[in-house]
């Protein structure tokens, strides 16, 4: 395996690459037309014309987010195998069950959604349950900013570089108590917002709101991250926002976005991808080359670059997604065949 060390963070961002003049004039217009105000999200029923004015999908993002202040963090960037995965595709090939089913719906449908205010509760089997307005989210921890391996089980990959905190440092600040052995989150149930949770059609089948969990274990492992941005921004509303789950050794479908509620439980939490196939996709959903899909392999994946899915280099997968030195220990004492 060829296992890449990548200068990750020299990327361009789209200030650099849109000369200055252009940039400034763009502000003007949109400022004019009142798009920009504090982290003014455009609106797509107003917004015809205006997405216009951008040449990529980075420069809208760069107006539809905050940029970030965060400390990079380096203590992983050694199991990444691949450079950084353009921002353009990480932001434009996406799944968001709640806007739409096809991998570019939600770069299109989500940038209705209204992120601020926003409240994320922390409850449950906790000392101090608390809500989080969305200043909180950005304000309560020092940001770091972690490149990670996500590797979806339709077998697609990309290296994200995520900006966020530590699961467990929030688990901490709120005091788990001795009953606590999982953790369930909550997305949004807003269909008015999201238009995938108006029937089940159109969302996919999904049981709404989308729900994931995690053991505790699992929860406290440093390496499980609540991610607030990417690319030294805030997180697209396509990619999550204001706040998600990233679990690097986990199949994508367990890194649930645009969380409302963590809570503290004493017993395993539903989870919507096992409620609807129950088959295929199991709790815990450790990236594993050996345990194949019930209808494609999970030996090898498709490394989302600058050319899209359809030109991107297959290569092996790994074992927890190279991330085993940090958590195989969790699961030392399971059948990983019966606990997929
Ligand atoms: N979270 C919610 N609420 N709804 C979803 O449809 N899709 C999951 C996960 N989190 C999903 C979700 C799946 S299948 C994947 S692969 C990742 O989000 C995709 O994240 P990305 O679009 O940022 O690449």
């Amino acid at each position: 395996m060829n296992i890449k060390k990548t200068a990750a963070w020299d990327k361009f961002t789209s200030r650099d690459i849109t000369p200055e003049a252009v940039y400034q004039d763009r502000r003007r217009i949109l400022k004019q037309m009142g798009f920009i105000g504090a982290g003014a999200l455009l609106s797509s029923q107003a917004n015809a014309g205006v997405f216009d004015l951008f040449s990529s999908d980075e420069e809208k993002v760069a107006f539809l987010t905050k940029t970030l202040p965060f400390a990079k963090q380096a203590q992983y960037d050694h199991l990444l195998y691949g450079a950084l995965t353009p921002e353009s595709k990480i932001i434009s090939h996406n799944n968001f069950y709640e806007f739409g089913t096809s991998k570019t719906d939600p770069a299109e449908n989500a940038q209705e959604l209204k992120v601020e205010p926003w409240k994320l509760v922390i409850d449950g089997e906790v000392d101090k349950p608390m809500t989080l307005d969305y200043d909180d989210l950005l304000k309560l921890f020092p940001l770091e900013e972690r490149a990670y391996n996500f590797r979806c089980v339709e077998a697609w990959s990309m290296v994200i570089p995520w900006v966020g905190f530590s699961l467990a440092s929030l688990l901490k600040k709120v005091g788990v108590n001795s009953k606590a052995k999982y953790v369930a989150f909550e997305t949004l149930f807003d269909p008015e917002q999201m238009p995938g949770q108006r029937n089940r059609y159109t969302g996919g089948g999904i049981n709404y709101p989308y729900v994931e969990g995690l053991t505790l274990a699992e929860a406290m492992n440093d390496l499980t991250f609540m991610s607030v941005g990417l690319y030294g921004k805030t997180l697209p509303p396509q990619n999550g926002a204001p706040i998600r789950l990233v679990v690097p050794w986990k199949y994508g479908f367990k890194s649930i976005k645009s969380i409302v509620r963590i809570r503290l439980t004493d017993k395993q939490p539903p989870t919507s991808w096992n409620q609807l196939a129950a088959n295929e996709y199991g709790f815990y959903a450790n990236v594993n080359p050996e345990v194949d899909h019930p209808r494609w392999s999970q030996a090898s994946e498709r490394r989302i670059a600058e050319g899209g899915l359809f030109s991107a280099k297959r290569i092996p997968t790994l074992p927890f997604n190279g991330y085993g030195e940090f958590v195989a220990d969790l699961y030392k004492d399971m059948d990983l065949r019966k606990f997929y």
